[in-house]
């Protein structure tokens, strides 16, 4: 597919994926609104430990909660993803955050069962399924959205509406002026990056096209590491493409060090680093020297940087870039970016074996 023909993009994205990443600020900024609405009884202003459960493009709203909020939440934020929720989670100082877009996911709901029988204050995130019903059944507070999409690509909901309810809680500050900044800064970079802009001036396009055939690893470092995470997540289920990512500084203690071999792989790789002017300052010093470290071995990286003054818009803004990379590679890869059938056969491959124990 040639990106400068973007009226042919339909011909395989059939289900609108480009329509439901331009939505992502104006989604961050209703899922604002909607959780300040979300009324709480008093307990859940004592919470001691906050628990998010989920799996995919539902557990990383909670992975990139925990980086925005490491330096102000006075309480660990935990995300479990799987099954059985660890020995902590119990009891009524415990928020328990059941994240699922489509309410059904197994692994969620297996852990919310358990986490319910140890006593702890839950909260449901979703558009429906059995954990909206669960929650009616059982009075737990229900953060219940409308918006029709893949779970991925309903992130400005998922992230949005777990910072809010940390605030309706009491364990961060206001985020109203970040979000509005974020979304400001999103939609100001949107318009360099959308289909009708042509490659030669549209830095997204231009990377999908580098990164055509070649293996991307994506490094971010604190708040931005589970950024990384995502733009690796995007690569998979929007370009149907090989991804991995790292976190700096951990990666300066292991992965520097098997750059070269195979050298079929390094020369396939292609590092993006995402930055940030608000990274630690050695953090700084560490990035320049990976760069040295590239060249050195030959291998080929680049760097983006976030937008904005506030950690949320650095955040959202190099979310927002990288998921129309992911979009423009689908169109490169001639693959529809909505479906991820895979993913739909494990479910239900499992569903056929039967049911999960609660
Ligand atoms: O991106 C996806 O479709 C998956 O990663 C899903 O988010 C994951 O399977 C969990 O489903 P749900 O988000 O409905 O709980």
């Amino acid at each position: 597919m040639d990106l400068d023909a973007p009226t042919r993009f339909g011909e395989l994205d059939s289900d609108g994926m480009i329509e439901r990443i331009g939505e992502l600020p104006q989604q961050c900024l209703a899922a604002w609104t909607l959780a300040q609405e979300l009324e709480l009884p008093p307990p859940y202003r004592a919470v001691q430990h906050v628990v998010v459960l989920g799996m995919g493009g539902s557990a990383i709203g909670g992975t990139l909660l925990q980086g925005l909020v490491a330096g102000e939440c006075a309480v660990p934020v935990t995300v479990v993803r799987g099954y059985v929720p660890p020995a902590f989670v119990h009891g009524p100082g415990c928020l328990v955050v059941a994240c699922s877009y489509s309410g059904n996911t197994e692994e969620t709901l297996s852990a919310l069962n358990a986490a319910l029988e140890q006593g702890v204050l839950p909260v449901a995130v979703t558009t429906g399924g059995a954990l909206a019903s669960l929650a009616q059944e059982r009075g737990i507070p229900l953060l219940h959205f409308d918006y029709s999409s893949q779970p991925r690509a309903a992130l400005g909901y998922s992230f949005t509406l777990l910072l809010g309810l940390l605030h309706r809680v009491g364990l961060v500050r206001d985020y109203s002026t970040h979000v509005e900044e974020a979304a400001r800064v999103m939609t100001q970079w949107q318009a360099r990056i959308e289909p009708q802009v042509p490659t030669a001036r549209n830095a997204a396009k231009a990377l999908a096209g580098r990164l055509v055939g070649r293996l991307p690893v994506v490094y971010g470092a604190g708040f931005l590491a589970a950024v990384a995470n995502r733009w690796k997540t995007q690569f998979n289920e929007n370009s149907k493409h090989w991804a991995f990512f790292e976190q700096l500084p951990e990666l300066h203690h292991n992965a520097v060090v098997g750059l070269g071999i195979p050298r079929s792989v390094r020369e396939q790789a292609f590092v993006l680093m995402l930055r940030s002017d608000l990274d630690h300052p050695r953090v700084q010093v560490r990035w320049d020297v990976t760069q040295e470290l590239f060249s050195r071995e030959g291998v080929e990286a680049e760097t983006l940087e976030g937008r904005g003054e506030s950690p949320l818009a650095h955040m959202l803004s190099l979310i927002h870039f990288g998921d129309y990379v992911s979009y423009y590679l689908a169109m490169r890869n001639s693959v529809d970016p909505t479906p991820v059938e895979t993913i739909a056969f494990l479910k239900k491959r499992l569903a056929e074996v039967g049911p999960a124990e609660a």
